[in-house]
């Protein structure tokens, strides 16, 4: 893993931007797996601009989103769909046939998720996936105890995450209790994995993550077996770690490059 600690949160936003436009300025067809939640909406901030200003184009760019809620009526201001249109589609040059979320109309969820894999297969693998990090460990939906190897699946939410979701939702209407997301084991076979995470309230988790065990009770602590996952944690949420002073030596060794390249200061004599 790579941890890269930055001072604030705009810091880890821009620095994440960076990685995403290097990932689709090297290979403009890539397929990029997004998040939805508060962590990745600055960062989303800076790839409009980017596009804005012409340095990046999304034209040939395929996503892949992470979950969504069952029940969710596409234009419903909670679905995850329409998250990602207000925060980034309707701004880029994306094209709306390029854009896939784990949607299921049919209501065999079964198929669904299985046909949700074959895509990301057949677009020949996620090149780059973005996740949060919620409080409790989780990546996606997969809450503590998913299975380390799960691929997507329907899930059942926590009695938490309706709750806290509620305030979202008229007492009158609708509110889903499942949704489908992306398993671990779908998000460990992406190329590359970009986890941005940033607040004190997420400072445990992010020990969890980083220098815990590997354990179904913490999800992202899986991402620890794998080969090409950056972690962008602002100080706040880096508070706890105990080895934060060796992750900032070795970033210095990366000469703050957002590229996987390491540029080792070398001595000349
Ligand atoms: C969202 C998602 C979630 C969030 C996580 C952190 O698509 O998959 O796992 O990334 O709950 O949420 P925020 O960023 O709101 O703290």
């Amino acid at each position: 893993m790579r941890i890269v600690i930055l001072p604030t949160e705009l810091e880890v936003s821009r620095f994440a931007a960076d990685i995403i436009s290097d990932v689709i300025k090297k290979k403009s067809r890539s397929v990029l797996g997004f998040a939805t939640g508060s962590s990745p909406l600055a960062t989303y901030e800076i790839l409009i601009e980017k596009y804005r200003k012409g340095e990046l184009s999304f034209k040939h760019v395929s996503t892949f989103n992470l979950d969504e809620y069952v029940g969710l009526k596409h234009n419903h201001s909670q679905s995850y769909r329409y998250f990602m249109n207000e925060h980034l589609f309707q701004h880029i040059d994306i094209d709306i046939q390029n854009i896939n979320f784990p949607e299921c109309i049919n209501n065999d969820f079964k198929e669904c998720s299985a046909n949700y894999e074959s895509l990301i297969t057949k677009q020949g693998g996620i090149d780059l996936q973005l996740l949060g990090l919620g409080n409790n460990g989780h990546i996606g939906f997969n809450e503590p105890t998913s299975s380390l190897s799960s691929k997507t699946r329907i899930k059942t939410l926590t009695k938490k995450t309706i709750e806290s979701n509620s305030r979202f939702f008229d007492p009158s209407e609708f509110q889903p209790s499942l949704a489908i997301t992306m398993g671990i084991g779908t998000i460990l076979q992406s190329k590359k994995i970009l986890l941005i995470v940033t607040g004190d309230n997420k400072k445990k988790a992010v020990v969890d993550m980083i220098e815990g065990p590997i354990s179904a009770f913490c999800p992202a602590s899986a991402l620890q077996l794998h080969n090409n996952t950056v972690v962008v944690v602002d100080e706040a949420a880096a508070a706890n770690l105990q080895l934060s002073e060796y992750y900032v030596h070795s970033e210095s060794m990366h000469l703050n490059s957002t590229s996987d390249r390491i540029a080792p200061k070398i001595n000349a004599n």
